[in-house]
């Protein structure tokens, strides 16, 4: 949830280098961002609230410095609160990602003996070190027995103003070790490192490193014992892409998703038969995501059982470690993640290897923990995903898993032929004409308090994703549901002239989704109805053309453009949603 950047080596651009690095971390985190270099003998330090995007501050010449993008749990989002955080000679300095679930406990023991001025976890951290400095022990040790201390998932880095010295240590939150040339870096993700160094290390839970401008040490921070660096060349293509002609992020991922699903339909053939094979042949599977890839892999039930009449189990990532007392080493667990560094997921999948399932994923970034953890990693290949909302890997995690269910059927061209047949229609409600239609809707209910979504079959998760990413964005209410469920509660909500957005596909559904939007009708709800043709029963109406089991992926399209001219209307920031972060790493 927060992006760290840390340098150390024998250059004088620290300050430059951690502003730029964090500034490509962003994504992670963007309440507040801080950053300390040292001058002299002590830390410049430079804090601010909000987005480090744009921020143009100069530093002094410096060879060492870290600093962090925030997103905050503990303590709001102030100055004060942002990290770095220190101890109270001011030499020690840390930057955290995660929770430091014993902190209230350990704040009682140092409030008497140690200044703390903020009210986040991460300040005990430093004091923490202090101590331990203070009883003698190396700054190595120092931080080793410090962290051992934090209950939690953390990844902390401290800095060392008076040995020179960066240490990283983590468990659940990434870090990832750059090795460059007479410098080190280290950094949340490798995207921060890359245009420096080509060869990195991947600290797995458990391990401490120590960083200065020559050497990079690891250790085991349970026995304090060297261990070897396990060093992976830095030789994925990480294609940074710019704007372009768009305002927005939002706007031009959601504009490349007919190209995500041709490269798809050409380049993931192999893909789709070898998880079909892994599926085949395992004894139960399992699809596990948060958030929109949670609907992804709620889709893929559909489309297994509709395509293939193959059963698979859906769970959320946060609920699966609840439930997967029946994972054995038969089981196939497929984590879908478009970052790959999802708390909630990656932590369900470590559980379920350790039962003997084998593991799975289809993810966007290449690296990422989730990637490094599966057996059988799967790249979905939709290019970097710069905003926060997900769009376009949705997109490719929804053709993968409809093709792959057809490739299980022995049916891989029809499946072909469905997700072009998902391109056009994609790329029908994406022209120009279709596109006025949805700024005008966007007008006509922008100052509505709640809207709802309703679909039936593949396109109840279609509905469940159509009303995140309008609620995420514009910050209306929206909720989506099975159509089937009004009856039993929600239609209590519909007031004269609650917007409803109703995804009536030509499917097996079409009938009882319009049944369900009568009744919505009746009550004086307005409706929007999303289908190939208009229907009297639709005060507005926006043309889908049908894509049958794929017309998940061109309602859904419609949905992101709402979102997106909704929150522009509103004046917000469609790529940067408040409160929400790109890469959800706290659990
Ligand atoms: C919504 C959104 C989130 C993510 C969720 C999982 O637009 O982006 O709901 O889908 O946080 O993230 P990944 O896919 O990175 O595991």
């Amino acid at each position: 949830m927060c992006g760290i950047f840390g340098y150390v080596g024998k250059g004088e651009d620290a300050g430059r280098l951690v502003l730029e690095g964090l500034k490509k971390l962003e994504y992670r985190g963007y309440d507040s961002w801080g950053i300390a270099c040292l001058k002299g003998r002590r830390l410049e330090v430079k804090k601010e609230v909000g987005k480090i995007g744009k921020v143009a501050v100069r530093f002094s010449k410096s060879s060492l410095g870290f600093g962090q993008t925030r997103w905050a749990t503990h303590g709001g989002v102030t100055r004060t609160n942002a990290h770095p955080h220190f101890d109270c000679s001011g030499r020690v300095a840390v930057v955290h990602n995660g929770i430091v679930e014993n902190y209230q406990e350990l704040k009682k023991k140092f409030k008497k003996s140690h200044k703390i001025v903020s009210q986040t976890d991460t300040e005990i951290i430093a004091h923490l070190i202090e101590e331990e400095i203070e009883s003698g022990k190396s700054f190595t040790e120092a931080v080793r027995r410090a962290f051992l201390r934090l209950k939690g998932l953390n990844a902390v880095v401290a800095l060392n103003a008076q040995s020179h010295e960066l240490a990283a240590v983590k468990s659940g939150s990434p870090l990832v070790v750059g090795l460059g040339q007479s410098e080190n870096f280290v950094a949340s993700d490798s995207l921060g490192i890359k245009d420096r160094a080509d060869k990195v290390v991947f600290l797995s839970d458990g391990e401490l490193a120590i960083l200065d401008e020559n050497r990079v040490q690891l250790f085991d921070a349970q026995s304090g014992r060297k261990k070897d660096l396990k060093v992976t060349p830095l030789n994925w293509e990480i294609k940074e892409e710019g704007l372009g002609r768009y305002r927005h992020y939002l706007i031009k991922e959601i504009y490349e998703q007919p190209r995500v699903v041709t490269r798809i339909i050409k380049e993931k053939g192999g893909e789709a038969a070898y998880l079909a094979d892994l599926i085949k042949k395992s004894y139960g599977t399992y699809l596990v995501g948060c958030g929109t890839a949670s609907y992804a892999a709620l889709a893929g039930v559909y489309f297994f059982s509709t395509a293939a009449g193959h059963h698979l189990n859906f769970s959320l990532g946060s609920e699966f470690s609840y439930a997967e007392d029946f994972i054995n080493d038969r089981s196939l667990v497929i984590g879908i993640s478009q970052s790959g560094e999802t708390a909630d997921i990656i932590e369900s999948l470590n559980k379920a290897k350790k039962k003997g399932a084998k593991i799975a994923s289809l993810v966007n970034v290449p690296g990422s923990t989730l990637y490094r953890l599966s057996d059988f990693p799967i790249l979905i290949g939709a290019g970097q995903e710069r905003a926060v909302l997900s769009t376009k890997a949705f997109t490719a995690q929804l053709s993968i898993l409809l093709y792959t269910a057809y490739v299980l059927a022995g049916r891989g061209a029809d499946g072909q032929k469905l997700l072009n047949k998902a391109r056009r229609s994609l790329q029908y409600v994406l022209n120009k004409e279709s596109q006025r239609k949805i700024k005008k809707l966007a007008r006509v209910i922008k100052d509505r308090e709640h809207l709802y979504v309703i679909g039936r079959g593949v396109s109840y998760p279609a509905a469940l994703e159509a009303a995140l990413k309008i609620k995420e964005d514009s910050y209306i209410h929206a909720e989506g549901f099975a159509a089937g469920e009004l009856k039993h509660g929600v239609i209590a909500l519909i007031e004269k002239g609650t917007p409803c957005l109703v995804l009536a596909p030509h499917d097996e559904t079409f009938g009882a989704a319009l049944a369900s939007a009568m009744e919505i009708k009746a009550r004086g709800g307005y409706i929007i109805g999303l289908s190939p043709q208009d229907n009297e029963i639709f005060d507005y109406f926006i043309k889908v053309p049908d894509a049958n089991l794929a017309s998940i992926i061109p309602n859904t399209a419609v949905a992101q453009t709402l979102a997106y001219y909704l929150t522009l209307l509103k004046g917000y920031d469609p790529d940067k949603p408040r409160n929400l972060a790109k890469s959800v790493t706290v659990k």
